[in-house]
């Protein structure tokens, strides 16, 4: 049975116990739905009062959403705030000074807490270090650093100075960084020596150095970088400086740069259906009101809570529930620098054990690698660790299947916390499908229903609402608070992708497929329906990996790209690669595989390696030249070709892309 139809067959469902339940803030599926009535009946009132209620404003909004240039949304428009005034003097006011905000853990295990009021010291001292180096209001600066608290103070020191900060994954390469920094215009980077994971040490700044060498990068005058391991690196004078230089000096005092609701916090970069990711552009306002919210609704977030979220920082979920929504939410969160695997594949439970974490994040990814792992190696299995105090765990970036599901249930949550399966993208900014963990009865594998004021629905492909129990494509019907605003230096695109003219112009296209149940009207995401592949959680696109291939003109004259369900990382890429020289096979095939694989590392990052490349003499085509990514597809999966093929120009190819290197 395929992993969608397993879903759409699941039949099991656990109602929150009425423990859980009681103490929840949403309690019960009558609280649910009067909330979500609330939206119904009075859109901006139920938004304006959420934005009141949550956030600290500066100056007041007098207009909840200005709807007069769609789809470009303005929300809280003549309001002004402080994201990290939210996060961190709004702490210190409630008096959580002294509570811990973050427990780092570092890759070798050694922990360091940090309180709200020290953070808020840290950050202060960052940002009047940032204004001293002549960074304002409105520049962009790139952070590429490992997970650590300096990452979390390097954002929120941005925001305190209404500086626009666009995050990079670690495992990106010098080209990917060189290319961010070009197309937002960044006018500094914040980077750390080197990166420490799984007991081994990596280059960070000798990749912003090859990254600015590449060229292009005008803009930037500053590096910064936080000395993770002391090891010697280059420093170029005049460019490059210590974070603890340019902390040092400073007052630990910093004014928050007050700026308008709609006011860039970031950019971050995401893959779509062309060679060049996106850069999201998200807003202050709308963006931080849900990051605090759904910490409150989705995880029940109580002031005892310990909440870990498992994402790196480089990615939207390590944003909103690493940066931002723990820290406005005023919860203490566990920060961790290494990978799940490392010194074994326990490492995970034994640190909800040691920290007694209450509410846990992760994604399926991690789950079904910790599964397989546990399976082989007994003394890695979670019931060797006591999870006792887990509350609640979520679930986040690919669809969770029911067996994995049904694992983490019952040996990570001990069949007693609810799972939150969490569907939501980078463009959305926070959780969009989901259950909440006091009122959702759980069904595996499905993300239940949307939050209130989201209104998410399923349409064909002309816009039209299609009942349930019929698949389609996954919209939502109204601007949300924390939504996209635009594609960072591309308007145009910006519309194009997400409220395209086929669908009416009106319609938030998600890009993903989903199917709402006949009798719950519970939403299963099918998976994408772009160019777009799910691999690990991670988003890649299929032309950024087809444009990497060519890029080695020597070699290659044409690739094409698809995605293979995969147990393990929910998705695999595999290539299909016409070199400019005969077919290779055997032993040659194996190697200028590697060499490929080992290519588009280098142009992208190692998490966009295909894991199977197949050579042809050709690609199946049409005989107007389309490639037939259908039969592709199928080939990848290893599946005997039932379509009709004779409009195929070249039907012995399919044989010759069969075969495994
Ligand atoms: O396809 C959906 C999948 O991940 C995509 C968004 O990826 P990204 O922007 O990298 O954000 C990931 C973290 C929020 C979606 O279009 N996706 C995300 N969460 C789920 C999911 N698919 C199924 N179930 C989920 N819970």
């Amino acid at each position: 049975m395929s992993g969608i139809q397993s879903v759409l067959q699941e039949t099991r469902v656990f109602n929150p116990s009425a423990e859980v339940q009681q103490a929840a803030a949403i309690s019960g599926m009558a609280s649910y739905k009067a909330l979500c009535a609330q939206a119904d009946a009075d859109y901006s009132g139920f938004w304006g009062n959420l934005a009141r209620e949550k956030l600290l404003w500066h100056k007041p909004f007098t207009e909840v959403l200005d709807e007069s240039n769609a789809p470009f949304y303005r929300w809280f428009a003549d309001g002004q705030l402080n994201a990290s005034y939210n996060c961190l003097d709004a702490n210190l006011i409630n008096g959580n000074g002294d509570k811990t905000a973050i427990v780092f853990e570092a890759d070798d295990g050694s922990v360091t807490n940090v309180s709200f009021r020290q953070l808020h010291e840290r950050v202060c001292k960052l940002a009047n270090g940032l204004k001293a180096q002549g960074i304002k209001k409105g520049d962009r600066v790139l952070i590429y650093i490992p997970m650590s608290v300096e990452g979390v103070v390097a954002m929120q020191a941005c925001a305190r100075i209404g500086a626009t900060h666009s995050v990079v994954f670690g495992g990106f390469s010098a080209k990917s960084v060189q290319e961010r920094v070009i197309d937002a215009g960044a006018v500094a980077i914040i980077t750390a020596d080197e990166q420490v994971r799984g007991g081994k040490t990596l280059p960070i700044k000798a990749i912003v150095d090859e990254a600015i060498s590449m060229g292009g990068c005008e803009a930037l005058k500053t590096v910064i970088v936080y000395r993770r391991t002391g090891n010697p690196i280059n420093m170029q004078a005049g460019r490059d400086i210590w974070l603890h230089e340019v902390e040092g000096p400073q007052s630990a005092q910093c004014e928050p740069e007050w700026v308008d609701a709609e006011h860039p916090l970031f950019i971050l970069y995401t893959s779509g259906s062309t060679g060049k990711p996106k850069g999201v552009q998200h807003s202050t306002g709308g963006y931080l009101l849900w990051a605090k919210t759904t910490m409150q609704w989705t995880f029940d977030a109580k002031p005892n809570d310990l909440f870990w979220c498992t994402a790196d920082i480089g990615w939207i979920t390590g944003h909103t529930y690493v940066c931002y929504g723990p820290t406005a939410a005023g919860i203490t969160q566990l920060v961790f620098e290494g990978v799940p695997t490392y010194p074994n594949a326990g490492r995970f439970w034994q640190m909800i054990e040691k920290h007694k974490v209450t509410l846990f994040y992760t994604a399926p990814t991690a789950i079904r690698s910790l599964i397989k792992a546990s399976e082989t190696d007994p003394n890695v299995h979670p019931n060797k660790s006591d999870l006792s105090s887990l509350r609640i765990l979520g679930s986040v970036g690919e669809p969770i299947n029911p067996e994995a599901w049904m694992w983490y249930h019952k040996h990570v949550g001990g069949e007693r916390c609810p799972i939150v399966d969490t569907f939501w993208q980078t463009e959305t900014g926070g959780h969009m499908i989901t259950p909440l963990p006091g009122a959702t009865p759980l069904v595996p594998g499905s993300c239940t229903l949307p939050l209130p004021g989201i209104m998410a629905a399923i349409v064909d492909e002309t816009g039209n609402d299609l009942p349930n129990g019929q698949g389609g494509v996954l919209v939502v019907k109204r601007p949300w608070p924390s939504m996209i605003r635009t594609i960072w230096g591309d308007p145009e695109r910006f519309k194009k992708s997400y409220y395209p003219a086929e669908l009416g112009g009106k319609l938030y296209l998600a890009g993903d497929g989903a199917i709402r149940d006949k009798d719950t009207g519970y939403f299963t995401i099918m998976g994408r329906i772009d160019d777009v592949l799910n691999v690990s959680g991670h988003r890649m696109g299929t032309m950024e990996i087809e444009s990497a291939l060519v890029a080695k003109s020597d070699l290659v004259a044409e690739a094409a790209v698809v995605g293979r369900p995969d147990d393990l990382t929910g998705e695999a890429i595999v290539a299909f690669v016409v070199l400019k020289r005969p077919r290779p096979t055997g032993d040659e095939a194996r190697a200028l595989a590697k060499e490929l694989r080992d290519w588009v590392a280098k142009e992208i990052g190692p998490i966009a390696k295909p894991k199977d490349i197949r050579f042809g003499d050709n690609l199946p085509k049409t005989r107007s030249g389309k490639i037939m990514r259908r039969l592709l597809r199928a080939i990848a999966k290893g599946e005997a070709i039932t379509q009709d093929v004779s409009t195929l120009e070249n039907p012995a190819i399919l044989e010759q892309l069969a075969e495994n290197n």
